[in-house]
């Protein structure tokens, strides 16, 4: 006969117990930023090292050459005492809890990140990060990454291993600095959407998980043909919760659409649904239309009791055609929730537009390739905060700070952006050079500067929130 579990007095005091021990031997990562047991990432690693054990021996992992060497690298302290977080200015700051403006660190993230709290001890309620998706591309910035050890016609060894070295340290410290009721959407493809799964799956916890949300970069199958006639026209975006039990998307509205009011009934727009049972429960009785006298026999969702009540209260609507079945008034007003649930295909958003209209905001040169579609950031960010920080460490040409500025300007949200983006020099032929632009961390810094000069023209006091800019000196 198998143990029973110990009662449950037992099991408290076995707690108490664990975490007595804990308290002394547990790792930095099962620790929160007051240096106490974390039970959220206490359950997580029960739930890897459950996963690890088998009655056979075998064991499930998930491992890559270098994971232990990235999973070192992650201490804010160390981080610090190899870099200093300077204003471009010169100015001397300090922290600005709540913060009060925009920012923008130009550095290497692994250092803005654990420099993230000498900025603010207010914490972010959004990230959203596009990293580079490592497609081997040319892109004006890096994007690939392998050793350069190649086996002989395989894919370069590695690739997906040192991607995954880049991302770990970074999500961890991410993870940490995110605030309890927050999210985190990661932008991904097919390239490396497994790994990132796993590696957020283990990082932020399976329960976590919210959504793989997806949407169609194009719509038709345009441009030279790829070898097997098929082409991917979809990209995903990964969002986890800190704590999944602390977050709940903001939903769409309930469209009036489809809700009318035929026979002005004083409850309020209404439209007709199915009152037949759905599930197996024999709920066989007949109703008779108060008017016809016409007499109608099905399974019912309702008991015959609830049914009489509703008839006598004009929520039933009987058919004209004889056929026909009766039919449930299901008023607009009789939500309790005015915003509904969405779904995890988004629709389509146009790569092609988003590189035009950026091309637009600089004058006709091309300063960078596919940034994001702003009414897609612009979706998920509304999904999300009001009023909160949102932080995006791989910046790119700051498509994110764009959707925090025209949020802010649609619907009077106070929302801040921190935005981190390395200053990895243009290639000589770009064309962002032709605008005295350098670096992409320049190319940042001017969208940036001309979307707020757009924006706060039209906007005074709180919420026209200036930018300052920080960089990371070694
Ligand atoms: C895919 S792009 C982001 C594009 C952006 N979402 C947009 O719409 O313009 C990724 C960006 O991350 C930057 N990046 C890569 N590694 C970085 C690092 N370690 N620290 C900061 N930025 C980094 C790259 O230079 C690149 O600009």
């Amino acid at each position: 006969m198998p143990d029973l579990p110990a009662p449950l007095e037992e099991q408290s005091d076995t707690a108490a117990a664990l975490l007595h021990v804990l308290a002394s031997h547990a790792p930095a990562e099962l620790r929160n930023d007051r240096g106490e047991v974390d039970p959220e990432a206490l359950c997580c690693a029960l739930e890897i090292l459950a996963e690890q054990q088998s009655p056979t021996g075998e064991g499930y992992s998930f491992s890559w050459p270098g994971k232990q060497q990235a999973q070192q690298i992650a201490s804010p302290a160390q981080l610090q005492q190899q870099s200093r977080l300077c204003r471009a200015d010169g100015a001397a700051f300090q922290p600005a809890t709540p913060l009060d403006h925009h920012a923008l660190i130009v550095g290497d993230n692994l250092f803005g990140l654990a420099h993230y709290e000498h900025l603010t001890s207010e914490q972010p309620e959004v990230i959203y990060i596009d990293p580079p998706y490592n497609t081997g591309g040319s892109m004006v910035y890096a994007d690939s990454f392998h050793d350069k050890r190649r086996a002989r016609g395989t894919e370069p060894v590695g690739k997906h291993a040192s991607w995954l070295s880049l991302m770990l340290p970074r999500l961890r410290l991410a993870r940490d600095i995110l605030a309890d009721n927050g999210v985190i959407y990661v932008s991904i493809d097919d390239t490396e959407v497994a790994q990132l799964r796993l590696v957020m799956d283990e990082l932020f916890g399976v329960r976590n998980h919210l959504a793989t949300f997806v949407w169609e970069t194009k719509r038709a199958a345009r441009g030279v043909p790829p070898k097997h006639l098929v082409m991917t026209n979809h990209e995903y975006v990964l969002a986890y919760a800190k704590h999944a039990s602390h977050f709940q998307f903001r939903g769409v509205e309930r469209e009036i659409d489809g809700f009318h009011n035929p026979d002005e009934d004083p409850r309020g727009p209404w439209r007709s649904e199915s009152m037949k049972a759905t599930d197996r429960r024999s709920n066989v009785f007949t109703i008779t239309d108060p008017v016809t006298g016409r007499r109608y026999t099905g399974n019912w969702a309702f008991t015959q009791e609830t049914l009489t009540a509703m008839i006598a209260d004009n929520r039933v609507v009987f058919p004209a055609d004889p056929q026909g079945t009766p039919r449930q008034k299901k008023f607009f007003d009789s939500y309790r929730n005015p915003r509904k649930a969405f779904v995890t295909q988004l629709g389509w958003y146009s790569t092609e537009a988003a590189t035009k209209a950026l091309q637009r905001q600089f004058d006709g040169v091309r300063v960078f390739d596919f940034p994001k579609p702003q009414a897609l950031l612009q979706f998920l960010l509304k999904q999300a905060t009001d009023n909160g920080i949102v932080l995006d460490f791989f910046a790119g040409s700051g498509s994110t700070a764009e959707a925090v500025v025209a949020c802010n300007a649609a619907d009077g949200g106070n929302r801040r952006a921190v935005l981190m983006q390395q200053p990895e020099i243009l290639p000589a032929d770009a064309a962002a050079r032709q605008l005295g632009l350098e670096t992409i961390s320049d190319i940042t810094r001017a969208r940036f500067e001309r979307c707020l000069a757009v924006s706060n023209s039209d906007r005074s006091g709180t919420g026209a929130w200036p930018l300052q800019v920080y960089e990371i000196t070694y």
